[in-house]
C-alpha cells in the first residue's frame, strides 16, 4: 500500500514538473533585449544590465568568468574590490553591476546568475577602451596669417561626452581674454572640440594641445605664415574669418571660460 502511495506521489511530482504548474508565477527568465556587448572609457563607471522576469524570491549574482568570481549577490558586494557594486531598485527587473573606475583589466566576460535548480545565466561582455583625442588637422599645420586656424579634436571612444577640455598653446592654457576672435565649441552628437582662432597672427604659432577630461590628450603644430607660401601649405583655414556659425546650429554648444585659480588655469566649461 505505501509502496503504491509512493508512486502515485513521485507520479503527481513528475506531472507536476513536467507542466510546470507548480510554478504559480512560471520559472525565472531573462529577458535577452538589453545590450550585452558594452564598452566604457577607462576611469569612468561601467554598467552591465541584467533584466529578469518572474524572479520572485531567487536571487541574482554576478559572476566574472575570467575567474568565476563571485562579485555581487543580490545587492551585496561579494568581492574585495569595493569597485564593483550591484544596483537595484525595489520592484524592478533590473539587477545592473556597476564596476567604478573600470581599468581596462574589467574586460571579458561576465555572467549574470540566477538561483535557480538548475542554476540559469545569461553572458555579458565588457570592453575598457582608453580614449584617445585626435586633432584632424595634426600633427602639423600650415595657415595664411590673416585666415582662420581651425583645429577639430575628436575624443575617440570616449563613450560619454567629455565634461570639460582644455586647449593649450605650449604649456598655457590658450587665453581668451589678451586676444578677441577666439573660441571653443563642442558638438555632442560627435564628441568635437573646435578651438577657432580667427584672423591669426605669425605670433599665434605654436604647439597646440587638445586635452579632454577622461582622454588622452592630442597636439598640433601650427605654423601661421606671412607673405611667401610654402608648397606643403595646406589652405583648408584660407576662408575669411566667420563666427556666425557658432550661433546658426543648436547641435552647437558654447564652452565658457572660466578661470580656475586653484589650478591656475583657464578652463572651458559647457553651458
Ligand atoms: C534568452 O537567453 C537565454 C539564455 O541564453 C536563452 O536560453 C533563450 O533562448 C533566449 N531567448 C531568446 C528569445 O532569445
Ligand atoms: C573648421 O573645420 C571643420 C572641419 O574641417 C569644418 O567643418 C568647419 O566648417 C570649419 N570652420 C570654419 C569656421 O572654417
Ligand atoms: C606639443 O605639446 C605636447 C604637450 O605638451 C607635447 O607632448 C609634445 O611633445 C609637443 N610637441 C612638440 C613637437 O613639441
Amino acid at each position: 500500500m505505501w509502496a503504491a502511495l509512493l508512486g502515485f506521489v513521485f507520479f503527481m511530482f513528475d506531472v507536476s514538473a513536467r507542466s510546470g504548474s507548480w510554478e504559480p508565477l512560471g520559472q525565472p527568465y531573462f529577458d535577452n533585449s538589453t545590450k550585452r556587448e558594452t564598452t566604457a572609457a577607462v576611469g569612468q563607471p561601467a554598467f552591465l544590465h541584467c533584466r529578469v522576469r518572474n524572479l520572485a524570491d531567487r536571487s541574482v549574482s554576478w559572476i566574472r568568468k575570467r575567474d568565476l568570481h563571485i562579485l555581487t549577490v543580490g545587492v551585496h558586494t561579494y568581492s574585495s574590490d569595493a569597485r564593483f557594486a550591484a544596483l537595484h531598485a525595489d520592484g524592478s527587473d533590473e539587477w545592473t553591476l556597476r564596476i567604478s573606475p573600470a581599468q581596462p583589466r574589467d574586460s571579458g566576460a561576465y555572467e549574470c546568475q540566477v538561483s535557480t535548480e538548475p542554476k540559469i545565466s545569461l553572458s555579458f561582455r565588457l570592453t575598457v577602451v582608453v580614449s584617445k583625442a585626435e586633432i584632424l588637422s595634426g600633427p602639423e599645420l600650415f595657415v595664411r596669417a590673416g585666415s582662420d586656424i581651425n583645429l577639430t579634436c575628436l575624443t575617440k571612444h570616449a563613450p560619454d561626452p567629455p565634461s570639460f577640455i582644455y586647449w593649450y598653446r605650449g604649456d598655457q592654457v590658450v587665453n581668451y581674454a589678451q586676444r578677441g576672435g577666439i573660441s571653443v565649441v563642442t558638438e555632442q552628437r560627435t564628441r568635437t572640440s573646435r578651438l577657432l582662432i580667427a584672423r591669426a597672427l605669425p605670433h599665434d604659432s605654436g604647439n597646440y594641445t587638445c586635452a579632454p577630461s577622461s582622454s588622452e590628450s592630442a597636439s598640433v603644430i601650427v605654423h601661421v605664415l606671412s607673405g611667401e607660401h610654402p608648397a606643403a601649405m595646406q589652405s583648408s583655414s584660407s576662408n575669411p574669418p566667420r563666427l556666425d556659425y557658432l550661433l546658426t546650429s543648436s547641435f552647437f554648444t558654447i564652452y565658457s571660460l572660466n578661470y580656475d585659480s586653484r589650478h591656475r588655469n583657464w578652463i572651458a566649461t559647457r553651458e
